[in-house]
């Protein structure tokens, strides 16, 4: 039957179960063992098997790339450089034009760069733009290395927070005449799935003399990305940052996909082995070619090998398909929770208005979220992220308008005290393996703590560390998994 699909397809069907740690069982408040229903993507996505297995072969000639002539160097920089190419084509960037080079494990130790070098080449422009939406990545290393950091609001509607807002970031970019070095712009929301309209707003950013540099996080492994658009080249992203580990492969490095012209302008930011041509007691050569001269040190080799056997697949399968699947994912989620009574959702939640992908916030109104997500695992083995998910004025900014529409509070500092007792949000999130069952079963339990509140109250006391705990049900972690006792059956 097979046969029939489309190659894409065929390969979508053949790999969404293949994912290490869909299976994994845990024993719940009832005494019975049930499979995981794993969503928690936003946070980390489950490894996938191809990749897996891709690095365990790698591993067996793995060596160092800064050794030149064995056979295991030869094929380690072969592969490696193969990974930096192969995520240059993923993102569609032009490698004439752009490098890739691989960093620290997430996005952050790429935005961290990207703030340093571009300060440092543009030193009379020292506004960075932002907006309300950011994940701290992307809003805090601005803030330390720019001088100034403006916050684009969002489009609302009905008061429904959307996409960062066009107009308004146009505004900023004319009130700071010419200051404006870049505007840095999240792909996906990491709190509500809200996708941005990343090349328009590069067209607008350059317009200005500004440069557009996106938090590709949440957007590589949901979204298809062209960072450079041949027939409109205004619209090109200037740099992009994501994480290995929200990709389907941790353990792998975080890349950043930058334009060669803008980082060969200084001297790298970090220095090294591997970067240099040559060294002198009082100087040393720093080496042209690029992604050397950004790599110092050893870097993560099998990490950025598997992380491009991961885009491969995804490529294979191909992101249009991938991004069509989750949408109608996202819609079924977002339908059935919308009719749970009390269920309050963050974000625009119309998406033929809004693009949404991978997650969904949600509070039920009258318990915590820490409650909300502590019985979902507990009683339903429904692995969801609670809290402010380190997009803190994201996240304050809806839950202070929903204090503001349904709390009968007028004083200022009365809303702000109902915020910092009720701060935070339940958040479930998809990636290509979650299916129709995941979200039967994140309905199934939503729907039981909603209409049974007090029962599921009653069952939870708060710990030293305002966890959520439960009064009579405990988890012995080490009876699931323990690295000591692995090691002593392996070695036994
Ligand atoms: N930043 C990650 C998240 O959104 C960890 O959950």
């Amino acid at each position: 039957m097979n046969g029939a699909l489309p190659k894409g397809r065929q390969l979508f069907q053949k790999i969404r179960g293949d994912f290490i740690g869909l299976n994994t069982q845990y024993r719940v408040v009832s005494g019975e063992t049930s499979t995981r229903v794993y969503l928690d993507s936003t946070a980390t996505t489950l490894m996938m098997k191809v990749a897996h297995d891709v690095m365990e072969d790698f591993y067996k000639h793995y060596a160092n790339t800064h050794s030149v002539l064995h056979f295991g160097a030869k094929i380690s920089t072969k592969e490696y450089a193969w990974a930096h190419r192969r995520i240059l084509a993923f993102m569609k960037a032009d490698p004439e034009v752009y490098t890739c080079f691989f960093t620290g494990s997430g996005t952050t130790a790429g935005m961290n760069r990207l703030a340093r070098v571009l300060r440092d080449i543009r030193p009379d422009k020292n506004v960075a733009v932002v907006s309300i939406m950011e994940h701290h990545s992307n809003d805090l290393p601005h803030r330390k290395h720019m001088k100034e950091v403006d916050h684009i609001p969002l489009n609302s509607r009905d008061g429904k927070l959307g996409c960062v807002c066009l107009e308004s970031l146009e505004k900023t970019l004319q009130k700071k005449e010419g200051r404006v070095n870049y505007v840095a712009m999240t792909g996906v929301s990491n709190v509500t799935g809200i996708v941005n309209p990343i090349n328009e707003a590069a067209e607008v950013a350059h317009r200005y003399g500004a440069l557009f540099i996106v938090d590709g996080a949440q957007l590589a492994a949901h979204v298809p990305v062209t960072m450079s658009v041949p027939d409109n080249p205004e619209q090109n992203i200037d740099a992009l940052v994501f994480s290995g580990h929200k990709t389907y492969v941790p353990g792998s490095p975080g890349a950043v996909i930058v334009r060669k012209d803008l980082m060969e302008q200084i001297e790298p930011e970090e220095v090294g082995g591997g970067m240099v041509e040559d060294v002198f007691v009082d100087r040393y050569v720093v080496k042209e070619a690029f992604p050397d001269r950004e790599e110092a040190g050893t870097p993560n080799i099998p990490g950025a090998v598997g992380l491009a056997a991961a885009v491969d697949v995804l490529d294979r399968i191909s992101m249009e398909l991938l991004r069509d699947e989750e949408t109608q994912l996202i819609n079924s989620a977002l339908d059935q929770l919308m009719k749970i009574e009390d269920v309050v959702i963050y974000g625009e939640t119309d998406t033929e208005l809004c693009d949404r992908v991978a997650s969904i916030s949600f509070n039920i109104t009258g318990l915590d979220h820490g409650l909300v997500a502590a019985a979902l695992n507990d009683y339903f083995n429904v692995a969801v992220r609670n809290d402010c998910f380190c997009a803190h004025p994201y996240v304050k900014e809806m839950i202070m308008d929903d204090l503001l529409d349904y709390v009968e509070l007028v004083d200022m500092e009365d809303i702000e005290q109902v915020y910092q007792l009720k701060r935070g949000m339940v958040r479930a999130s998809f990636a290509l393996y979650s299916t129709e069952e995941d979200v039967a079963a994140l309905i199934l339990a939503v729907k039981d703590i909603a209409s049974r509140k007090d029962y599921y109250q009653s069952q939870y006391g708060v710990d030293s560390g305002e966890n959520y705990v439960h009064k009579s049900f405990c988890f012995d972690h080490t009876q699931m998994f323990s690295v000591e006792d692995s090691i002593s059956v392996l070695v036994s």
